[in-house]
């Protein structure tokens, strides 16, 4: 059972700022759990796209969010005990996944699903509204930041690796496309929580960012202890 004592690291910023590496590196670090809201988006965008569900049915869109039969197990997620690992990182179902997040009722499907995951002894959860909405009260809240640039090239790397197509051009107008539907949307948009400590990673390796926020979480944990 969590408590409101169990501490909660909030890791927000845009896509492809390095929240999802960093965020999994200190949960690991700490031993804490690790939330990817994200995949919560694409697992939706995936089983929408399937099952042919119009994108703009918001409605039936929430009912594919409420009945996902998802589990994350060491690294892989699965989708009806699919392993949809790869799938969901595809450009299609992260650009429909960011379609379909700017639907309220798809959003309060998920709601109950993220907070599942503040269990003992901690939780680090990354995401767009993490420290704004779900976890207003975490203990410590970064905002991730770099440049259009760094992230497309970094975007890139991960696609090419993972076997799929890429080109940096048409990867730098998706990402400033995507930035401009999650940061204008009227519900929950990507900002930074009030509070939370920015992080421009542009110029950082992942382990430099990850130090840095487990030295701002080492400032924080006497404060988490006491209460
Ligand atoms: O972090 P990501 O790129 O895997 O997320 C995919 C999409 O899901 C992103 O474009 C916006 C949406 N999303 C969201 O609206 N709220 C979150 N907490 C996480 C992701």
């Amino acid at each position: 059972m969590p408590n409101i004592h169990t501490p909660v690291i909030t890791i927000d910023g845009p896509t492809a700022s390095g929240k999802g590496t960093v965020a999994q590196k200190v949960a690991q670090h700490l031993g804490f759990h690790y939330l990817d809201s994200g995949a919560l988006y694409r697992l939706t965008a995936l089983s929408a796209l399937r099952r042919n569900t119009a994108l703009d049915d918001e409605h039936a869109l929430a009912k594919v969010a409420r009945n996902l039969h998802c589990q994350f197990d060491g690294g892989h997620i699965f989708l009806s005990k699919e392993d949809v690992t790869e799938a969901i990182r595809a450009e299609i179902v992260g650009n429909t996944a960011s379609k379909i997040a700017a639907l309220m009722p798809v959003r309060q499907a998920l709601y109950g699903l993220q907070l599942g995951f503040h269990r003992a002894p901690g939780l680090v959860a990354d995401g767009r509204d993490m420290g704004t909405v779900i976890f207003p009260h975490a203990v410590l809240k970064v905002f991730l930041t770099a440049s259009v640039a760094a992230r497309a090239e970094r975007r890139y790397k991960q696609l090419i690796d993972k076997g799929f197509s890429a080109n940096m051009q048409d990867l730098s107008k998706d990402l400033s496309e995507r930035d401009d539907r999650d940061t204008h949307r009227s519900s929950a948009p990507l900002k930074a929580a009030e509070g939370a400590y920015l992080l421009d990673t542009s110029e950082l390796t992942a382990e430099q960012a990850v130090e840095q926020v487990l030295n701002w979480y080492a400032v924080v944990k006497p404060i988490v202890k006491q209460q």
